[in-house]
């Protein structure tokens, strides 16, 4: 039998992790994992590397905690290296983060075919560096596979030749599929806690945007910290570093607070949440499968899917507390959204990624 051709597979932070799990499952003995290390403490990168069984990757760069340009410079440079001397068939990057365009650049340095998963997403706003990061990798790829039909109309738009895309959904479907523990698990874990269910909110705040700014972290926090239900609070490191270097620590007292919180306790209390308060990309997808209200803090968002039914968009402060006080107070919105499809797929977009890699490769 000949030797099954290898397919590099690029991750480094967290949902790069949750998003890619699907696709190197399904892509089996071929998928190769390059992980850049941009993140690297055990509860945001190794509990989910093992949770969902991610193989021993095939090449550590170490770029975590270094500069926007550091990281995508040495990462560039050690997969170059890399895949001179791996030589894979084609290398698939996902989403929009600084590892994501550095192993877009390193696939083109070298003409190896490069696959972006999660495709086309807009923000417009110049501001983040993940819309930069974006536009690059999906003007760079061969094959794009878009979550949505929108995603896709934004590629078209930019003059990206429509046959080198296709609307797999995302991949986050399946990822939830996986991991949401069963209702069991998940009640006794809410029991652990002493939260009920639909009587407390989820939190998590990591954007540079809500968290560099003390006035802005200290104004969505006191909007949280005044809801009247718990509020389970898992802090992202850089919101933990952005807290301590405002000396807002006393703002934490009023909430549930966590560390990182791995895949499943994280969906598991998503799941029963009565509203979810984030600024984070992938929650903003996962709530139409967990079917529960989100509101989005941010001034602009690439998944506006998200906005139709599930999600409302607010600025840090005060609509932050009316917001979340409106969805925890309205009493028809759970039955709504529980008969409302995701926008993001059917748990099929592994799938049918795998597919067309193997067709490109072939
Ligand atoms: C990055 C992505 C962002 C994504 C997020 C997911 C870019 C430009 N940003 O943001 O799009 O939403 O990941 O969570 O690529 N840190 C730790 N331990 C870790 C990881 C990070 O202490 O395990 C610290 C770093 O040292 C740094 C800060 O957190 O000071 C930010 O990390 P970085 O990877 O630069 O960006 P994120 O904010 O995590
Ligand atoms: N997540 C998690 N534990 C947490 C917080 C988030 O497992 O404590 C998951 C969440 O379900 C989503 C992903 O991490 O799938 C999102 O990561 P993040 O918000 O850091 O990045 P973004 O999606 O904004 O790029």
């Amino acid at each position: 039998m000949p030797r099954a051709v290898k397919i590099a597979v690029v991750l480094g932070t967290r949902p790069e992790i949750i998003k890619l799990a699907s696709v190197i499952r399904e892509l089996g003995d071929q998928a190769e994992v390059v992980n850049t290390g941009q993140h690297y403490d055990a509860d945001m990168s190794g509990v989910f590397l093992k949770q969902l069984g991610i193989p021993e990757p095939k090449c550590n760069l170490g770029i975590g905690g270094k500069t926007r340009g550091a990281q995508i410079a040495r990462g560039l440079e050690v997969m170059e290296t890399h895949f001179r001397a791996s030589s894979p068939a084609a290398v698939i990057v996902q989403g929009d983060t600084n590892s994501t365009l550095a192993g877009a650049l390193a696939a083109n340095a070298l003409g190896i075919q490069l696959v972006h998963v999660e495709a086309g997403l807009r923000s417009y706003d110049r501001a983040m560096p993940e819309e930069h990061n974006r536009v690059l990798v999906d003007h760079l790829s061969d094959f794009l596979a878009a979550g949505t039909s929108g995603n896709l109309t934004n590629l078209v738009r930019e003059g990206i030749d429509a046959s080198s895309v296709e609307v797999t959904g995302n991949t986050v479907v399946e990822a939830v599929h996986a991991a949401l523990p069963d209702e069991a698990s998940r009640h006794q874990a809410l029991a652990d806690l002493h939260l009920t269910p639909n009587r407390f909110v989820l939190a998590t705040i990591h954007r540079p945007e809500n968290t560099d700014d003390p006035d802005q972290l200290a104004a969505t926090l006191t909007e949280l910290a005044q809801l009247g239900i718990p509020v389970v609070f898992p802090v992202h490191p850089r919101t933990r570093a952005a807290i301590e270097r405002h000396g807002l620590e006393a703002l934490l007292e009023k909430f549930v607070t966590t560390k990182p919180l791995d895949y499943q306790s994280f969906l598991g209390l998503a799941a029963h949440a009565a509203v979810i308060v984030s600024d984070s990309g992938g929650v903003q997808e996962e709530v139409t499968v967990l079917k529960r209200p989100l509101v989005v803090v941010r001034r602009s968002t690439e998944r506006p899917e998200s906005l139709e039914h599930f999600a409302s968009i607010v600025p840090p402060g005060p609509k932050v507390g009316e917001a979340a006080r409106a969805a925890i107070e309205d009493g028809r919105l759970l039955d709504v959204l529980a008969t409302i499809p995701s926008p993001f797929g059917d748990g099929r977009a592994s799938q049918r990624i795998a597919e067309r890699i193997r067709a490109l490769v072939a």
